[in-house]
């Protein structure tokens, strides 16, 4: 185990951006974690899994953690479901295809998320109808502090959209190690509710599809729309759709007509920061190598060389103009550091 000094840090989040880290270690084993968590170190810790939903805005005088522990385990089987672990260094998306090829179902609409397994739990990653939270049985995850491994079931992770405890009480207090997940292998239960997914399907004439039908589906939507992170820096949806109230949104719509909604409850409508954004007319805008993807408004890219700062500075200019447009507050993602 290495520990690297002034290590740059750009092929180590999707944004690529260029800061650097005091000390970085990459972490293959639960051993060397151990050893690692049980030595005093005069710097901050900091984990660092596939970077892929952070901003980093300031070089990090932090003991930085990559953690690269792989491993794909069947813990249980039967005719109908399987329970399967991954440590939490195999690439999230990889993972996924295993599964498939497998056909183990449930997780073919979150083909092509960026990033880790073991950093999908802290924002609950979802997409497509789909989210995390509904096959994770369990994760595993050692406690900065004490060096003690704690198992969290789905309940204590208190998943809600884009959230999880370790967004909150438990925010940079645990490295989650491994995620186990109980998986259909038969009569997979598939959903292709979301309009995109439909119309992928029929266009391919498909009336009955497999979980293979599905991510196919679903890695051509995102293709088309989101910007791959090894050709363009950026971290998927920047903001959060935001919720708003019923009467808000009615005063809104007399204003503007088209906007789209989801109704949430009786009294509480979510809408897409997307169409909000591409509206306050920034879809495709640049500032130097920081700009708003041309096909998605609520992506935010990384051209080259823009530093967290400029980013962050784009973020701040749609923020203010949703606010002062829509009157309403966009609440970023992706985690600033
Ligand atoms: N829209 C626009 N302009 C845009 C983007 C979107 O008008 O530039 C409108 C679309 O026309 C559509 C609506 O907004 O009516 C929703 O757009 P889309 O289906 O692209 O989904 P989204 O709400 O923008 C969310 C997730 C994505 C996820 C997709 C599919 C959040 C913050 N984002 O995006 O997740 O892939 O739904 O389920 O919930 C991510 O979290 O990083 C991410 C990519």
């Amino acid at each position: 185990m290495k520990v690297e000094y002034n290590k740059s840090l750009k092929n180590y989040n999707t944004f690529g951006i260029n800061v650097k880290a005091a000390e970085f270690v990459e972490i293959t084993s639960e051993k060397q974690l151990k050893e690692v968590l049980s030595k005093p170190v005069d710097k901050e810790l900091f984990v660092l899994s596939g970077g892929s939903n952070m901003l980093l805005t300031r070089d990090l005088d932090a003991f930085v953690i990559h953690i690269a522990i792989k491993g794909i385990t069947i813990k249980e089987s039967n005719e109908d479901f399987v329970v399967i672990t991954a440590k939490g260094g195999e690439n999230w998306h990889d993972f996924v295809l295993h599964c498939i090829e497998n056909n183990f179902g449930g997780l073919e609409n979150l083909s092509l998320i960026p990033g880790y397994v073991g950093s999908a739990p802290i924002q609950n990653i979802g997409a497509y109808g789909v989210e995390l939270k509904d096959t994770m049985v369990s994760c595993e995850a050692y406690e900065l502090s004490s060096g003690k491994k704690h198992v969290f079931s789905n309940e204590e992770c208190k998943f809600g959209y884009r959230n999880s405890i370790f967004k909150n009480e438990a925010k940079g207090k645990f490295i989650i190690t491994s995620v186990t997940f109980k998986l259909s292998k038969k009569n997979h239960y598939l959903n292709t509710s979301y309009g995109a997914i439909e119309a992928a399907l029929a266009e391919q004439n498909i009336s009955n599809p497999t979980i293979q039908n599905i991510s196919d589906a679903v890695i051509k939507i995102r293709k088309s729309k989101l910007p791959d992170p090894l050709e363009i820096g950026n971290s998927g949806s920047f903001f959060k759709n935001p919720v708003i109230s019923k009467d808000h949104f009615m005063e809104l719509q007399k204003e503007f007509q088209k906007i789209p909604s989801y109704q949430i409850d009786e009294n509480s409508i979510k809408v897409p920061a997307g169409w909000l954004i591409e509206q306050c007319g920034f879809k495709g805008k640049r500032w130097g190598d920081a700009g708003v993807h041309k096909n998605q408004a609520l992506v935010l890219v990384n051209y080259d060389n823009a530093s967290g700062k400029e980013i962050l500075e784009v973020s701040e200019k749609i923020k203010a103009t949703v606010f002062d447009t829509f009157k309403i507050k966009l609440e970023t993602e992706v985690n600033i550091i």
